[in-house]
């Protein structure tokens, strides 16, 4: 069941990963697609007049930045939690807005994946309904997803992708699209492409007729139309299937009389530049020079040179008068122009109608300038950047420098884990064992308490502690919850056990019963036991030899009340509760003692103990074990540190020389607060 559970969340990850890095390279490739994109749904909103064109343009390439960094953040498992739950909230708002274009239908394409794969408003909407499940299976167990990079080196992935995208944008921007899915690409024909291939559906249309007798309206169709004594009122048409539609079907050019010589300008035979310039208005004049002598370079081979533009006769006269423009002005529809070339002013050379070269107003051919024709010339012929050419240089730029960066990290990782068992190995004994213990207290009912448990077991089976976890449940889970744990991984405790053997002890649970139900620990000493049940260190000494008889460890623990730190008795108190119940133990004994000094004022109080302040205690508690048992069985004692330690504070506490792991509470009731106390010992 685990396994499926880590199977399909990972699956989930990688579809999720894909898609976002998908839709976000496309996006960013084309940033102008994307802008115009978004200036249809404005449109489509009535707002297009309120948004100026510099805050779609930064919006196009924003929303291109955010769904690539969020795929690779899903892909290498960086900030697990945050990133799927930023995943949930951004799937919600896609999905709200494509629940919106399919009802109400404002654009044909919902412009997810740019223009290298259109899908209909249905597909999206499809397509948005299984990601949003695929996001909510990730943010439910994100700690399944195994991390690809290590934590201190994700900033690097992270701002490297950023980098990447945004300079990509600038770049595509600057110049032309990488790659260009549009009917106008390199090497396409655009007679080819307004072609109607023979057999291709037709367009279908039915009509209906209404007609009136008596005063009775009607609706007929041919196939039921009435005799004569009905009067003939109305008819309309409307058409029922669309019919093929080439990938060309908009491109047409009308000279200044209106005359359509789209024909006669495709039909030629050999060269033509088409000059595009949707608008003239908003057209960049710092190449005029450039295009004016590409101008006369055509008039002097003869070849065939277009402006086309969708402005009006004004603006057409002001730009000459700006730029000293000889060129001829062309009409064009303005979508048309925009989608030939991502580019205002953007240069295109037909060979026979087939695209042979386009260039962004920023990068024109500076070979014309040798003056030789065309077909002596590189640009002359059709030499599109092969598609294997441009992925290498994605891959050498971008996936090859992650790609080696995770495997030198994981690498890294490797020799540092060897090198620890080295050392540990050499010194010829066993570093003390880090501990994070979980102490529920009287919380969870059965079933909540088992499904804690498992939630624990899977965060930690799909990402290796680096220290022993345990946790500690009231006894009514014990059994249950021994079921669902892996104790290799998670290990059990109790919380208590009673200081008599057995017998007529109405309510309470032995040790040997604790030890019964799979727990290999027990929580012995904790304030509130002592507090509340007046378990004094006479009975928690019995209650340790029962644990201990009975094959399980104890977490002993021990701190002063507030009052005591006030008289700066601390130390006092915390070694006579020692002396008063563990100090008797044999050596051999001792090793099953963890201790855990826990100030009675920091728990559940939300005060913590400042790391310095519970380093000095712990410092202190185990030079009075060296004392008691010697140096090295100091070294070994793992010595916890409880009382709100939390997420945030833990990383600090755990750094100390002192401080083996912590005895957690609160903390410890929520899978995911308890997993990053776990993991501040990465
Ligand atoms: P706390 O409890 O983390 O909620 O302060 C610690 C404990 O009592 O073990």
């Amino acid at each position: 069941m685990k396994t499926v559970k880590i199977i399909l969340v990972n699956l989930c990850r990688l579809a999720l990963a894909l898609t976002f890095v998908f839709s976000g390279f496309v996006k960013a490739i084309d940033p102008q697609g994307t802008q115009y994109k978004l200036q249809d749904y404005l449109t489509a909103l009535s707002l297009q007049g309120f948004v100026p064109d510099a805050v779609t343009l930064l919006a196009a390439v924003a929303l291109a930045a955010i769904e690539l960094t969020m795929g690779i953040m899903i892909l290498f498992a960086i900030e697990r939690r945050r990133i799927s739950k930023f995943v949930v909230a951004f799937m919600a708002v896609m999905t709200l807005i494509t629940v919106w274009i399919f009802f109400a239908n404002p654009v044909k394409d919902c412009g997810c994946f740019g223009d290298a794969i259109h899908l209909t408003n249905g597909q999206t909407l499809a397509k948005n309904i299984v990601l949003m499940a695929c996001a909510l299976i990730v943010v439910r167990w994100p700690l399944l997803m195994p991390r690809l990079i290590s934590k201190t080196n994700q900033w690097i992935i992270t701002n490297y992708t950023l980098l990447y995208i945004l300079a990509t944008s600038a770049w595509c921007l600057w110049d032309l699209p990488t790659f260009d899915f549009r009917p106008y690409h390199l090497g396409a024909n655009i007679l080819k492409g307004m072609t109607i291939p023979k057999g291709a559906p037709q367009p279908k249309f039915t009509t209906t007729f209404i007609l009136e007798k008596h005063g009775v309206k009607k609706e007929f169709t041919l196939d039921n139309y009435p005799d004569s004594t009905w009067t003939f009122i109305d008819s309309k048409t409307v058409q029922t299937a669309p019919g093929y539609v080439p990938p060309i079907h908009d491109f047409s050019i009308e000279d200044q009389q209106g005359n359509d010589i789209t024909q006669q300008a495709l039909h030629h035979k050999g060269y033509t530049f088409l000059l595009i310039m949707p608008h003239l208005e908003q057209a960049d004049q710092s190449q005029f020079g450039d295009i004016n002598e590409i101008y006369d370079y055509a008039v002097d081979h003869h070849y065939p040179f277009y402006c086309l533009t969708a402005s009006d006769e004004k603006a057409r006269q002001k730009w000459e008068d700006m730029t000293g423009a000889e060129y001829p002005f062309y009409t064009c529809d303005e979508t048309t122009l925009k989608t030939i070339v991502r580019s205002n002013p953007g240069l295109v050379l037909l060979k026979d109608a087939t695209v042979i070269g386009k260039w962004s107003h920023n990068r024109l051919p500076k070979e014309i300038m040798s003056d030789k024709p065309l077909n002596e010339l590189s640009i002359g012929q059709l030499n599109p950047d092969s598609v294997a050419k441009r992925v290498t240089e994605i891959f050498l730029w971008y996936v090859l420098p992650l790609f080696l960066l995770s495997l030198v990290d994981r690498i890294i990782v490797n020799i540092k884990r060897r090198k620890d068992i080295f050392v540990s190995h050499k010194n010829n004994r066993t570093m003390r064992k880090k501990i994070v213990a979980g102490n529920w207290k009287m919380n969870m009912n059965l079933q909540d308490g088992v499904a804690l448990a498992k939630e624990i077991n899977a965060a930690c089976a799909a990402d290796k502690p680096n220290c022993g976890v345990i946790v500690c449940t009231p006894f009514i889970h014990l059994a249950s919850v021994a079921q669902v744990l892996d104790q290799n991984v998670v290990a059990l405790g109790a919380e208590n056990c009673a200081d008599k053997a057995k017998g007529a002890y109405t309510g309470e649970v032995s040790a040997e019963m604790v030890k019964s139900t799979g727990a290999q620990y027990v929580i012995l000493g904790h304030s509130e036991r002592r507090q509340y049940y007046h378990e004094t260190p006479e009975i928690l000494k019995e209650k340790v030899q029962l644990a201990l008889a009975n094959g399980l460890k104890v977490i002993f623990c021990c701190g002063e009340t507030l009052e005591e730190r006030e008289a700066n008795k601390q130390n006092e108190v915390v070694k006579a509760e020692l002396d008063g119940s563990v100090f008797n133990l044999s050596a051999d004994e001792w090793k099953n003692i963890v201790l855990a000094y826990e100030p009675i004022w920091a728990i559940g109080t939300g005060k913590t103990a400042t790391s310095d302040q519970a380093e000095e205690m712990l410092a202190y508690i185990r030079s009075i074990v060296a004392e008691k048992y010697g140096k090295q069985a100091a070294e070994d004692t793992t010595i916890l540190y409880g009382g709100s330690c939390k997420p945030g504070n833990a990383k600090e506490l755990f750094a100390k020389p002192d401080i083996d792991g912590g005895l957690i509470g609160g903390a410890s009731l929520k899978a995911a607060d308890f997993k990053a106390i776990i993991d501040a010992w990465k």
